[in-house]
């Protein structure tokens, strides 16, 4: 007899056991999107009526006078009487009063973005949330875009990357001209340990005359939205700063379209291999968050017609 022929050796899984999981999901993505207002309205007054996000979430000298006991939502035995001096911080208004917009879109930090192609429809809402001061490069552009309405910093970005803000603040505040003069939300009030270095973080901006402006999230709203997220079946220690977003938008804007959100480590279509972030391969900290679980709430959301996700190229 001919010597056998031993068979080609096969390629490894790209998807080491994920290809089950991603199927399902794709499965349930791919039928056709509309958006359900009524499913829409419901949504957005539940959570409304649980959060008052409208009225709330942003800190202000109209929700929060002088004298008033904030509670540090991620230490829920820390408060803080609010001094002159902090108050002084707070947006003198609310920064966008019983407004809402036709078109938001929240654009996550997924790897998913890379090579997406979505920078022009991302740009083109009227209104665009990033999250974490993401790096807008010239090089990322044609797939994340550029315009900046909101952003959200992490006190880590603060220590990680300008040594806490203690020593010299220019290249904090001129890392910041790549988001214009947008809104920088900052969670001043969320752990004890944020209040200082947020406060430089302000400080920063005022005494550089940097166009941006900052604004806190209030920590009454970020526990209510917690609760809100328990009761819909999340259990996670820490909201991620996405879903805290798009729940954000869900109260402000009439279409929400998120981008960037895909906590999976390969493609759902093509399966390949992908970094956590568009532009660096940190992991997630799943001791806090559950952003799977909240995936699948966002994607229940996605094929009711509530908001729209988007995966994949555009
Ligand atoms: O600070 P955090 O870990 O929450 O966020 P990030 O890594 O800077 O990314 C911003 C947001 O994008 C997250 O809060 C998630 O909602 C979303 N994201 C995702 O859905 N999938 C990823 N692979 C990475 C981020």
């Amino acid at each position: 007899l001919p010597p056998q022929k031993k068979s080609a050796p096969q390629p490894s899984d790209p998807c080491k056991g994920c290809r089950e999981v991603i199927n399902k999901v794709i499965e349930r993505y791919s039928k056709p999107w509309k958006k359900q207002e009524d499913n829409y309205q419901k949504f957005r007054s539940q959570l409304s009526s649980k959060c008052h996000g409208f009225d709330k979430a942003i800190i202000t000298q109209a929700n929060t006078p002088v004298g008033s006991k904030l509670v540090y939502d991620g230490e829920k035995r820390r408060t803080l009487q609010v001094t002159p001096e902090i108050f002084s911080t707070f947006a003198k208004e609310h920064p966008f009063p019983n407004k809402t917009w036709d078109t938001c879109a929240v654009v996550g930090n997924g790897g998913i973005l890379t090579n997406s192609s979505c920078g022009k429809m991302i740009d083109s809402a009227q209104f665009v949330i990033r999250c974490n001061l993401p790096p807008l490069e010239k090089s990322y552009e044609k797939h994340v875009g550029i315009k900046t309405d909101l952003v959200t910093a992490n006190p880590s970005i603060f220590i990680e990357k300008y040594g806490a803000l203690m020593g010299r603040r220019r290249p904090f505040v001129e890392s910041l001209h790549s988001y214009g003069n947008s809104l920088l939300l900052l969670p001043a009030f969320s752990y004890g340990h944020n209040t200082p270095v947020c406060m430089r973080a302000v400080y920063s901006i005022e005494d550089f005359e940097s166009p941006t402006r900052a604004i806190f999230f209030n920590p009454e709203y970020l526990q209510s939205l917690a609760l809100f997220w328990r009761s819909q079946g999340l259990r996670a220690v820490r909201l991620s700063t996405g879903i805290i977003m798009a729940s954000l938008a869900l109260e402000h804007c009439a279409n929400v379209h998120l981008y960037g959100f895909w906590p999976f480590s390969n493609h759902p279509h093509g399966l390949y291999a992908l970094t956590n972030h568009y532009y660096d391969d940190r992991q997630t900290k799943t001791k806090f968050h559950a952003m799977p679980a909240e995936f699948d709430l966002l994607l229940r959301l996605h094929s009711q017609g509530v908001l729209r996700l988007h995966l994949g190229d555009c």
